[in-house]
């Protein structure tokens, strides 16, 4: 699938707004007619990406990117992300068990560099296989818990589960959202200028609907009102 739009500059947008289509996705689901494929993940764009690295009680580190990621809180520093659905192999997606095991998990920065290694780690493997040895992702020690670090990524916050919530869910699958405090911060000198975080030598991936991702665009500052 090409990336939409792709023809049209940025915010090449009609400058009037037109008709609204409208739909309940309780009974019309995600992908109504006039529209080509499940929507929701495009209504809320850009999203970061929570790279997040996990180990079971046996120690299988699982690694998997999750958009249903943010920031949720700044003090004490709290990030989020959400497992929905099943592992295919039936069951909790490895994220989730690992936590379960161990409450402990990793947020990795996911770069522009690294996108090709982010896919990679979104495919169904079996959950006692080492996925980043298995996607020849180089692993770093944590400080603070016991899930490895990507090391090539700048970013790493390591962080200690204080809570896991059931989603409203279908029957089948079980939507959760994990919580977790961040208890150790990691960040690559070369992304410092200036005593700031570098947009631009960080690179931060962001996550599009349908299979689209963005680099970052123009960076511009605006100051809050007084
Ligand atoms: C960019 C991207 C974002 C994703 N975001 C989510 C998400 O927020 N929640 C989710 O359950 N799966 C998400 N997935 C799919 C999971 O990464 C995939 O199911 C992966 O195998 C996780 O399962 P595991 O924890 O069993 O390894 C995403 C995949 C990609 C490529």
């Amino acid at each position: 699938m090409s990336c939409r739009g792709g023809a049209m500059p940025v915010g090449a947008v009609p400058a009037q707004k037109g008709d609204d289509m409208e739909f309940d996705p309780a009974s019309d689901g995600m992908k109504p007619p006039g529209l080509a494929h499940n929507v929701y993940s495009s209504l809320v764009t850009p999203r970061p990406i929570g790279w997040i690295s996990t180990i079971s009680a046996a120690g299988a580190v699982n690694l998997a990117p999750y958009s249903f990621f943010n920031m949720v809180a700044g003090d004490p520093p709290a990030v989020m992300f959400c497992p929905n659905g099943s592992h295919a192999d039936g069951g909790p997606k490895d994220s989730l068990r690992n936590v379960r095991e161990v409450p402990e998990f990793v947020f990795n920065l996911c770069t522009y560099d690294l996108r090709e290694a982010m896919n990679a780690t979104s495919a169904n493997l079996p959950s006692e296989v080492d996925e980043m040895t298995t996607a020849g992702i180089a692993a770093a020690p944590s400080v603070k818990v016991r899930p490895p670090r990507v090391a090539a990524s700048p970013i790493n916050l390591e962080c200690q589960v204080v809570q896991i919530l059931d989603l409203p869910s279908p029957a089948t699958d079980k939507n959760t959202m994990v919580i977790g405090q961040v208890v150790q911060i990691h960040i690559d000198d070369g992304v410092i200028v200036d005593g700031m975080v570098d947009w631009r030598r960080l690179r931060p991936l962001a996550r599009l609907g349908y299979f689209d991702y963005a680099d970052l665009g123009e960076v511009f500052t605006l100051l809050r009102p007084a």
